[in-house]
């Protein structure tokens, strides 16, 4: 979600206002992609980049997660959303750890949209910490060396059990991965608009998924073997 900061200077308001602006972008896609029956949504709502902008930004960005959480879990809930959260929690405030343990717990039996925020993420450390864990389970004797393989690996991951991402889309005009979801996007299909986050509506969602809709998706296969199975 890339933008607001411009979003904000673009109208002479401080880059906060941005910021707050964004949130609610954030309500609308959310409403948008349950109105689309789409099954997973994951918004990069903080890297692990992050912690370098200015201190007064970092500590804005935490306040408005926190009241954001307080004021959005029970409508989510009520929605039948699927909250939970991934990336490297211990930094943050108990309070703002505690309010993520707490959505999660209390949605986490919702049928409707799977919604996962990325908080102090990194594609690198998710790769880096499932290594982590193998590397346990071997010294453990759980594992066998020979037994370590992509499988084995995208199941520790933090996302193990959502399907792959089927869209990516970055907002703000820039076009990079940023170490998000690193493992995951092999074969996702990426989309770049230059809509600032801010901006970003249920129009542009439909836009985006249009787009994906029009893309052959071959997963190394030839598009004339592609077709012959569309075809059956
Ligand atoms: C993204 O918007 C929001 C977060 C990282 C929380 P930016 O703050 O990166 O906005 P720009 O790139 O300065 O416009
Ligand atoms: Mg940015």
């Amino acid at each position: 979600m890339d933008g607001n900061g411009r979003w904000a200077r673009s109208r002479g308001m401080p880059r906060p206002a941005g910021h707050r602006e964004g949130v609610k972008a954030v309500r609308r896609v959310v409403e948008a992609c349950r109105k689309q029956q789409i099954e997973a949504l994951t918004l990069f709502a903080f890297s692990s980049e992050n912690w370098r902008r200015p201190k007064t930004e970092v500590s804005l960005l935490m306040d408005l997660f926190i009241s954001t959480l307080q004021k959005e879990v029970d409508s989510l809930h009520a929605n039948g959303v699927q909250v939970r959260f991934i990336g490297d929690r211990t930094p943050f405030s108990t309070k703002l750890r505690t309010l993520m343990d707490n959505s999660e717990i209390r949605t986490q039996d919702n049928p409707g949209l799977r919604l996962t925020i990325a908080v102090n993420y990194g594609g690198r450390w998710d790769i880096a910490q499932a290594a982590r864990e193998i590397a346990a389970r071997v010294q453990a004797s759980e594992l066998a060396l020979d037994d370590i393989d992509a499988d084995l690996l995208g199941k520790q991951l933090s996302l193990a059990d959502l399907p792959e991402p089927d869209l990516f889309i970055r907002t703000g005009g820039e076009q990079r991965i940023s170490n998000f979801l690193l493992w995951q996007l092999a074969y996702t299909e990426l989309y770049f608009t230059d809509t600032l986050w801010p901006d970003f509506d249920e129009q542009s969602l439909l836009e985006a998924l249009a787009s994906f809709a029009r893309r052959q998706r071959r997963f190394g296969q030839t598009g004339d073997q592609v077709e012959r199975i569309q075809g059956a």
